[in-house]
């Protein structure tokens, strides 16, 4: 382990199993369905990439971009589309996947969306959540861990772009982010 990592939250065994676990329930609840899964970029890259891989249902695979205004490092809640996706989704079976649920602002913002496109469902999967996702009114269907709350590094998160490749979920030494 690197000394910029303090410890390693969730081990790659522990995600693994949890994807194919995440993939079982999704392949049982879209039997005889086609099954659009929607990543959020860049964070669930590794999510969708393993998940995909896992599942038996007929999937197609497109992606959003978004980006969250507001001061400081909270999502304020107002969400600019970076790209939108290419497929129309009218009618379609829509599984957004995420690589983690904080405050949940985005994804509320993103779900009013993609529902306004008239699809035949929408559902969540977000590997992580922190406790103040409780806080927002939002429908999680699938949900592989609740984490404390804490910043959180690797499997598609980065801090400042860096650690997105780790095959793990770790956290980061406080000395990292401006800690002694
Ligand atoms: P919301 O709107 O749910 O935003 O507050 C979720 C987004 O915030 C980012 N986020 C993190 N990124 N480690 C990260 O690398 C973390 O611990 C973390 N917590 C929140 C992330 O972009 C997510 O999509
Ligand atoms: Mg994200």
């Amino acid at each position: 382990m690197g000394r910029d990592l303090s410890k390693v939250l969730i081990s790659e065994d522990e995600l693994q199993t949890k994807i194919r676990e995440l993939a079982g329930k999704i392949d049982a609840d879209y039997a005889g369905h086609e099954l659009l899964i929607v990543g959020v970029l860049k964070g669930a890259v590794m999510v969708m990439a393993d998940l995909a891989r896992a599942l038996h249902v007929p999937v197609q695979m497109d992606w959003m971009a978004v980006s969250s205004y507001g001061a400081g490092t909270k999502s304020s809640g107002v969400v600019r589309v970076l790209k939108d996706l290419d497929t129309d989704i009218a009618g379609r079976h829509v599984l957004v996947v995420e690589d983690i649920i904080d405050s949940g602002l985005t994804l509320s913002w993103l779900l009013n969306n993609l529902q306004s496109r008239n699809p035949a469902s929408v559902e969540i999967c977000t590997l992580l959540r922190k406790p103040d996702a409780v806080k927002v009114p939002l429908d999680v269907k699938y949900v592989g861990f609740d984490i404390p709350n804490e910043f959180v590094i690797g499997y598609g998160l980065d801090y400042a772009e860096r650690y997105r490749n780790l095959p793990f979920i770790g956290t980061l030494a406080p000395h990292v982010y401006g800690g002694e």
